[in-house]
């Protein structure tokens, strides 16, 4: 168990039901963008784990490229800004470009990195992230690909981070809420 004090805590996801729902994520992809030139974009730190993951279940040659993003500072609250804070050094309007990213809140993260992507013109523009709070959306964001639906609790683990990186490297998803 996480050792958070204050906070109520409960397993949400096991390994295995994300290994599970990673494997079917895969499987739709490969078969989505057969014969597809298809360019991976994991949003960091928050996709690294589910993306490395996602890519080895996906069955065919991709190309992979970094964007880093922020909005959250170390709360459970977004801080509505949106920070790109790399470049991608490639010609992405030859591939067909799929970002990744472990949560949608708000939606305001990957509707602004979306556009963003779309301004360079790849011949295509998904985005696949594993979780999705969609009662706490802010501005309006549907991922092509979702791992699962959950409500509107905060979670930490595979990735999602509370407080500095504290928590990504569980295996399993929790979530956390202040004791009443
Ligand atoms: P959005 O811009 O509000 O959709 O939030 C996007 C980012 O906030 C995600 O990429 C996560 O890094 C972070 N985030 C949102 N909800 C959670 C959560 O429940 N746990 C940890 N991080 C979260
Ligand atoms: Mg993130």
């Amino acid at each position: 168990m996480v050792n958070i004090e204050n906070m109520d805590q409960r397993m949400e996801f096991s390994k295995d039901q994300i290994a599970e729902k990673v494997a079917e994520l895969g499987a739709q992809i490969t078969k989505d963008y057969k014969g597809k030139n298809l360019l991976i974009i994991p949003l960091m730190k928050g996709a690294f784990i589910f993306a490395s993951d996602l890519i080895r279940s996906i069955d065919m040659n991709i190309s992979i490229e970094f964007l880093k993003t922020s909005s959250y500072h170390d709360s459970l609250e977004s801080s509505g800004k949106v920070q790109i804070e790399n470049e991608i050094n490639l010609d992405i309007s030859k591939y067909d470009v799929l970002i990744v990213d472990d949560i949608v809140d708000t939606g305001i993260t990957l509707k602004a990195v979306s556009e963003y992507i779309s301004e360079k013109n790849p011949l295509s523009l998904k985005s696949c992230t594993f979780l999705d709070k969609p009662e706490r959306r802010e501005v309006e964001f549907v991922p092509d690909y979702c791992g699962y639906e959950i409500e509107n609790n905060f979670v930490i683990g595979y990735g999602l981070n509370y407080i500095g990186d504290g928590y990504r490297n569980l295996p399993y998803i929790f979530s956390i809420r202040p004791k009443e």
